[in-house]
């Protein structure tokens, strides 16, 4: 029998590309989402991807009642946790903010679970939780820390997993450590949300490539790295996607958890990247170097030999793909309703 899962923020931009790897997979999945940061045209576009109708929840994982009618409604065998806030200026503008979504949120869904007798669990981890790496490449032995309180709101959400595991051996959770998830769906209808300004690289870029922004701001070429433009680890959202099925089925597999980064361990810094996306797109893209942004580390890419081992993860994307993808989905968006 099929296993059945639930996704809360199954509607964002990684919960929606794991929705079609799951569906691929053979899993029955249910979307809990709040709509506060995802667009409500993602379900028809999720059923148009998978040709199947697609059961959505409209709740908050904060609201406890709604998780255990959820789990007295829905025989459900795990959950995938992706409902979080995960931008870093407004954690620091907003920490309580963070606090009670991002810490609040997994309690009250652990506790939901607990009491649903429904132990298995995928957690939304970052690379965030080892603040400025001092190993590269980084592997999960690496000292954590923090930056902001995004970084430490993840931070403190894997302690709270690892001392429940540690109280219950019963849970079986997997913590994820995602670096840098970009590019969107092959299918070119799902991606990352396209309103408002960008923070991050990839999509700051496409836009430039499609005229609606002006120009992009290269954050300092004066770090140590080959070219002194900051290097990190891109990987497909559709790769990260498969690493969470997975990870469910090491659970299932395993009786017990672990804790993986989910990257591809090659680094590219940002002139290869915005070179990357020039050809890709086809467009030519006006860059300027600015000052270094506030709290960037020169370099962060991962050491993913864990993955390969305990899940057998193997990114098949490489830098292209992923450019090709988000600029696929950027001249999509455009034409699509929000
Ligand atoms: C950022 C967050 C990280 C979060 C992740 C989510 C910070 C310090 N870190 O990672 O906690 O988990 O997003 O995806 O915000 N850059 C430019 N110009 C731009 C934007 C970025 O040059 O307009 C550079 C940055 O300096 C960096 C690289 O591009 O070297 C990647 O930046 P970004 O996409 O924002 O990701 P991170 O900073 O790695």
């Amino acid at each position: 029998m099929s296993q059945r899962v639930l996704l809360t923020g199954g509607a964002g931009y990684i919960g929606s590309h794991t929705y079609v790897a799951l569906i691929d997979a053979g899993y029955e999945v249910l979307i809990l989402d709040n709509f506060g940061n995802a667009s409500r045209q993602v379900p028809s576009r999720l059923k148009a991807v998978t040709g199947a109708d697609v059961q959505v929840i409209e709740a908050d994982v904060l609201d406890r009642a709604a998780l255990d009618r959820i789990f007295a409604e829905h025989a459900i065998d795990a959950v995938i946790h992706f409902a979080a806030y995960k931008s870093v200026g407004e954690s620091v503008r907003n920490p309580l903010a963070y606090m009670q979504n991002n810490v609040g949120g997994l309690v009250t869904l652990m506790q939901a679970m607990d009491a649903a007798d429904i132990r298995r669990l995928v957690f939304s981890s970052s690379a965030t939780v080892y603040g400025e790496a001092e190993q590269l490449p980084t592997p999960e032995t690496a000292p954590l820390g923090y930056g902001n309180p995004y970084g430490h709101s993840k931070l403190i959400c894997e302690q709270i997993i690892e001392e429940t595991a540690a109280a219950d051996p019963r849970w079986a959770v997997g913590v994820l450590r995602y670096f840098n998830p970009v590019g969107a769906h092959p299918s070119g209808l799902i991606g990352e949300d396209p309103s408002g300004v960008p923070d991050n690289l990839m999509p700051y870029v496409a836009k430039v490539a499609a005229g609606d922004l002006p120009m992009l701001s290269v954050f300092g070429d004066d770090y140590p790295t080959p070219d002194g433009t900051g290097v990190r680890d891109y990987i497909h959202v559709s790769d990260l996607a498969q690493g969470h099925v997975l990870s469910l089925k090491a659970l299932e597999r395993d009786g017990t958890g672990h804790v993986v980064n989910l990257g591809t361990g090659r680094g590219y810094s940002v002139l290869e990247l915005i070179a990357a996306y020039a050809r890709a797109s086809n467009q030519h893209i006006p860059y300027k170097i600015a000052p270094r942004r506030p709290g960037d580390a020169a370099s962060s890419y991962a050491d993913p030999s864990l993955a390969r081992t305990v899940l057998g993860f193997e990114p098949k994307y490489d830098l292209h793909d992923m450019c090709r993808t988000s600029w696929m989905w950027m001249q999509n968006a455009q034409t699509l309703p929000d």
